[in-house]
């Protein structure tokens, strides 16, 4: 392992969001004018349209939009019937809204720890807790961490056998496939994020839930106005979640360029893996564990690579190290959810899901974005062959 006291000229951020506003700018501006002309702000028209082409690119028949991921999860859990009390079985390997909207629903989360090469949600896990668990459950909620599904087929059957809903944490896959249907149409309801850094973005904080059911959605468009089907008639109590006309309208840009930016985050992986694969890096079938671990892409899964993310030894130091080297990285998660601190009267310890607590020390997610260009790749992946020589 090499020390590093050099600086380099290279500077390969983690994202650049500048990169994709420069090509698509007179639409995002005329979209906008448009909105301020029509002086029309929350829901609306822009809002109508946006969730008729979102409901399209998930294959279900509705989308609502809200103010964020987070509210999203809130709004799928309780329009799909999650009661105060009921568990609701998740990762613990996640942002931290996974677990906080099931509290939030009035839930307990119980943590089913992650399959280490998929670092997704562990069906065996979940099945084994459910023989030995309490009675009052009432949904799954999988994450598709980094752009790859969790294995739907296992958790649906699981679903289907013990009487569970499947709400989808798809804040990191729009446009994600599982056996080629679409993120967002897998089970009762799906929660996505638009925040700036998703793979669909917004200018802002903004999110949405879809649905195949009608009943679903037609609660969730209740929550998400104060619990109101009409305006000062409060049926419960929900939030104000409304999704701006002006996030709604710069996601319709985007819309259609989604497909082709992130069939461009799969051909980056797909650099990374050959570039670390001649770097000697990723001795594939190798006796002895070659210094970086790709994680394994899941037949069934059209992975888009919201992430690019490796597990390594020393990832602390090499983290340091490629800062130096001009190379942004960041590491999803550095505390497994059961170890949260807010999450301590749960009664989890440490040791007690072991994948995802080894997984919180050794990820590290490298620069992936579409305009990502391949010498910056290449100073990635040079850098890490260097500190590692
Ligand atoms: C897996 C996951 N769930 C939920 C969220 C919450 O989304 P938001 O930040 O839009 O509230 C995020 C985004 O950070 C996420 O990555």
């Amino acid at each position: 392992m090499k020390a590093s006291n050099t600086k380099t000229a290279i500077q390969v951020p983690m994202l650049d969001l500048s990169r994709q506003y420069a090509g698509l700018r007179e639409q995002f501006l005329a979209a906008v004018a448009r909105v301020c002309d029509s002086q029309k702000y929350i829901l609306g028209e822009e809002v109508t349209s946006f969730e008729r082409e979102f409901a399209t690119l998930c294959g279900s028949t509705e989308a609502v939009g809200c103010a964020s991921g987070t509210d999203a999860l809130w709004l799928g859990l309780v329009a799909a019937g999650v009661k105060p009390g009921d568990t609701v079985i998740t990762t613990p390997f996640s942002f931290f809204a996974t677990a906080s909207s099931i509290i939030r629903a009035g839930a307990r989360p119980v943590f089913a720890d992650i399959d280490p090469e998929t670092l997704n949600i562990d069906p065996v896990k979940v099945e084994q807790g459910l023989r030995s668990g309490s009675p009052h459950r009432h949904a799954i909620m999988p994450v598709h961490l980094y752009g790859q599904c969790a294995d739907m087929d296992a958790l649906t059957r699981i679903a289907t056998e013990f009487k569970l809903a499947v709400v989808e944490d798809a804040a990191q896959a729009s446009g994600a496939t599982w056996n080629r249907r679409p993120a967002g149409s897998l089970g009762a309801a799906a929660a996505f994020s638009f925040y700036p850094t998703k793979n669909l973005s917004a200018f802002g904080d903004a999110g949405a839930l879809t649905t195949s059911d009608a009943k679903v959605a037609e609660h969730a468009r209740s929550l998400r106005n104060h619990g109101a089907k009409q305006r000062y008639y409060h049926d419960e109590i929900g939030a104000n979640s409304r999704l701006d006309s002006i996030q709604a309208t710069v996601l319709r840009v985007k819309i259609p360029h989604l497909g082709e930016w992130n069939d461009a985050r799969r051909s980056r992986a797909s650099a990374y893996d050959k570039m670390f694969a001649a770097a000697g890096l990723t001795k594939v079938g190798a006796e002895a564990p070659s210094p970086v671990t790709r994680l394994k892409t899941l037949p069934q899964a059209h992975h888009l690579y919201h992430q690019y993310v490796i597990r390594v030894q020393k990832r602390d130091q090499l983290r340091d190290f490629l800062k130096e080297r001009g190379v942004g990285t960041e590491v999803y998660y550095p505390v497994p959810l059961h170890l949260q601190k807010c999450f301590s009267y749960l009664g989890y310890g440490q040791g007690d899901l072991p994948e995802a607590e080894q997984a919180a020390l050794d990820v590290l997610a490298l620069p992936i974005f579409p305009e990502l260009e391949e010498f910056e790749q290449r100073h990635v992946v040079e850098s890490i062959a260097e500190f590692f020589s």
